[in-house]
């Protein structure tokens, strides 16, 4: 049993649906995690609801101005002392400084065998690629996108009549069960 949980605070930027299994997962006994804090750059993200719902503390910062929205958003982390931070769909790039601040302590989930396919429009790409296989994979943040040291990954079968969608729909199944098993190879 975990007696004090890591206290942890996920950024999110739209649905929010690995934000609600991570906040499933916190609920667990087993689980070395509470989430405190739920950081988003976009007002309408729908994983704030799950946030509301949960009675988490949600904020919203406009990261178009970036300076300002990082100050704001380490202000309430180190206010809450979060030890861990979970992106999860965050589209937008922390800064160099940002993740120093944070050093090894903030991680990602990105919907592709990691190295291959850094960045946005992942599904798409891969199809495009015709590769056999694709997946998802949980890593370090480092200050280059999807680059950093890989804490796990797991491998999706891509079938010939996938589209976006059904390969999207496919890989964040395994998401959901990578990330919990990811938190749990870090903090145990
Ligand atoms: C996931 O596929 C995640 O890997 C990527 O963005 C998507 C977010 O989905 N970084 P959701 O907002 O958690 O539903």
């Amino acid at each position: 049993m975990v007696t004090k949980k890591i206290k942890t605070a996920v950024f999110i930027s739209g649905n929010g649906s690995n934000l609600k299994n991570l906040i499933k997962f916190s609920r667990k006994k087993m689980s070395p995690i509470t989430i405190v804090l739920v950081i988003s750059n976009n007002k309408s993200a729908k994983g704030l609801k799950y946030a509301h719902h949960n009675m988490i503390e949600r904020e919203k910062f406009n990261f178009k101005n970036i300076k300002t929205a990082e100050k704001k958003s380490l202000n309430i982390l180190l206010k809450k002392k979060i030890k861990l931070i979970c992106l999860a769909g965050f589209m937008k790039v922390l800064s160099k400084n940002f993740i120093k601040k944070f050093s090894g302590k903030i991680i990602n989930i990105h919907p592709s065998l990691l190295p291959k396919f850094k960045g946005l429009n992942t599904h798409k790409r891969v199809l495009e690629s015709k590769v056999k296989f694709s997946g998802c994979t949980v890593h370090y943040v480092s200050s280059k996108l999807d680059s950093g040291k890989i804490i796990l990954q797991k491998k999706v079968k891509v079938k010939n009549n996938d589209t976006v969608n059904s390969l999207q729909k496919r890989i964040l199944k395994e998401e959901y069960k990578i990330y919990p098993k990811a938190i749990m190879k870090i903090l145990n």
